[in-house]
């Protein structure tokens, strides 16, 4: 059992501190948002994630899971020290470490043994040597320590399941020792280990993000050229994904990703390329075709109406994905304005998103937690999250609810054959369009 303090209490300190807490070690969550703090210890989850509640109330009552906002105490008890505070996008593109070092300090100001500090904020390639030399210059080097470079994989939704089953754990450390003990850690995952230099570890992670964002900025320009050419993407990309070499996951076309990473790590990685003098053309289009693929989505309503002057068009979905309340890059903060400067007035349903869309959107939207309320008298439709309330909403009864039936789905939730037989007007992402009776293959 090793002694572990997470600082910083968002999404990956939360599930990490949970997940380590869950495999038997001793786990102070920490944050200097001391709303935050009482709100966990008093059970309340700041977060929507799905099992976490339960996980976190089984291991406060056993006793292996406390919340503090006493940083430097949590330090000073602390065998593993885990960074896990944000790293926002600052202007320019690049990741904000202002967090970081300030964490930094407080561990060089504090610290009182031999200590692994091990960091899982997602930073910039050089991080781990800088978070060493702060807190060697701030503890003076009175005390031995280890830095080491351990960046999380897992996915709002399914963030539990991809930490207790994680398909492999990247751990970049400045010494063998380190590397071992945070090793034994991961013991009870039964996960592959990928020890590598600190360096490494932080890239590893920028590079498997940007890839998958790749491929989802691919998949959505193959979409776009199969509208044009005639060609269905959803069968071009079973073909595809079925060769074992390129695989079928996050090929599914779409209104281009959003999320907390994606976004922000690709950003973040052509700034470092930038910082190095380094052109990075490949994640220049990725990110330009993932904002091109939100004004697509629009056009796609032009295309059918003409102009968007006094049309009330309902939206369903405002999450970035489902299963989660979160909005950072959601698509719906692009799209929304966009209808809204083009004359539409914008009805929109979100099981859970609401109150954050609220925050964000203001009152240039109608909110409504019912789907058939939200498309009760609205021109069109259009789908920008794929919740299985959408996915499995009555289409006969949308149909009914819609001044026109006319739907345009950015997450190609129908089969074009059903919609065709319900008489929609149904437009898809890089598949044939419908008008009602007929399917028709041109833009
Ligand atoms: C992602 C990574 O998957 C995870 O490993 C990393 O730690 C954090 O970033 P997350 O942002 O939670 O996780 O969501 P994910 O399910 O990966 O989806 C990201 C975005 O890509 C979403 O906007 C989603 O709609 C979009 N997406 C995903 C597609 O458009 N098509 C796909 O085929 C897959």
């Amino acid at each position: 059992m090793k002694r572990i303090a997470v600082i910083g209490t968002g999404y990956v300190g939360l599930v990490s501190g949970t997940c380590f807490a869950e495999v038997g070690h001793s786990v102070v969550c920490c944050d200097i948002d001391i709303e935050k703090i009482s709100s966990l210890k008093a059970g309340i989850i700041p977060i929507y994630e799905s099992g976490l509640k339960e996980l976190v109330d089984k291991n406060t009552k056993e006793n292996r899971l406390f919340f503090s906002t006493d940083i430097p105490e949590a330090i000073r008890k602390a065998d593993i020290i885990y960074i896990a505070v944000g790293t926002p996008m600052s202007e320019n593109g690049e990741a904000d470490l202002r967090h970081v070092k300030a964490v930094a300090n407080i561990i060089g100001a504090n610290l009182n043994g031999y200590k692994i500090i091990v960091n899982k904020s997602t930073v910039p390639v050089g991080t781990g040597k800088l978070v060493q030399s702060v807190i060697q210059q701030v503890s003076k080097g009175r005390h031995p320590f280890d830095v080491v470079s351990n960046p999380e994989f897992l996915r709002e939704g399914t963030a539990i399941a991809d930490t207790m089953n994680m398909e492999r754990a990247v751990i970049g450390a400045t010494s063998e020792k380190a590397a071992t003990i945070i090793e034994e850690l991961h013991k009870p995952f039964e996960t592959t280990i990928v020890k590598t230099n600190l360096e490494s570890a932080e890239m590893i992670k920028y590079a498997a993000n940007a890839f998958l964002a790749t491929k989802i900025s691919f998949i959505n320009d193959i979409a776009n050229i199969c509208e044009r050419v005639g060609a269905d993407v959803e069968q071009v990309a079973e073909g595809v994904g079925l060769d074992s070499r390129i695989g079928k996951k996050f090929l599914q076309a779409g209104i281009g990703f959003g999320g907390s990473c994606f976004p922000k790590d690709t950003m973040a990685l052509l700034q470092i390329a930038k910082s190095v003098g380094y052109p990075f053309k490949m994640i220049e289009a990725v990110i330009e075709t993932n904002q091109k693929q939100r004004a697509h989505i629009v056009q796609k309503l032009l295309h059918v109406f003409g102009d968007l002057q006094g049309k009330t068009i309902s939206v369903l979905g405002l999450a970035f994905k489902p299963n989660t309340n979160d909005m950072r890059s959601s698509p719906a903060l692009d799209v929304i304005p966009m209808l809204r400067n083009l004359g539409a007035q914008v009805k929109a349903y979100d099981p859970i998103a609401i109150p954050e869309a609220k925050r964000l959107l203001g009152d240039q939207v109608v909110y409504s937690e019912d789907l058939f309320e939200t498309a009760k008298e609205t021109d069109a439709c259009l789908i920008l999250t794929e919740w299985p309330q959408v996915q499995h909403m009555n289409i006969r009864k949308l149909k009914t609810c819609l001044n026109q039936p006319i739907l345009v789905d950015g997450r190609n939730l129908f089969r074009l054959e059903d919609m065709k037989r319900e008489g929609f007007i149904y437009h898809s992402i890089g598949r044939p369009e419908i008008q009602g009776e007929k399917i028709l293959t041109k833009v």
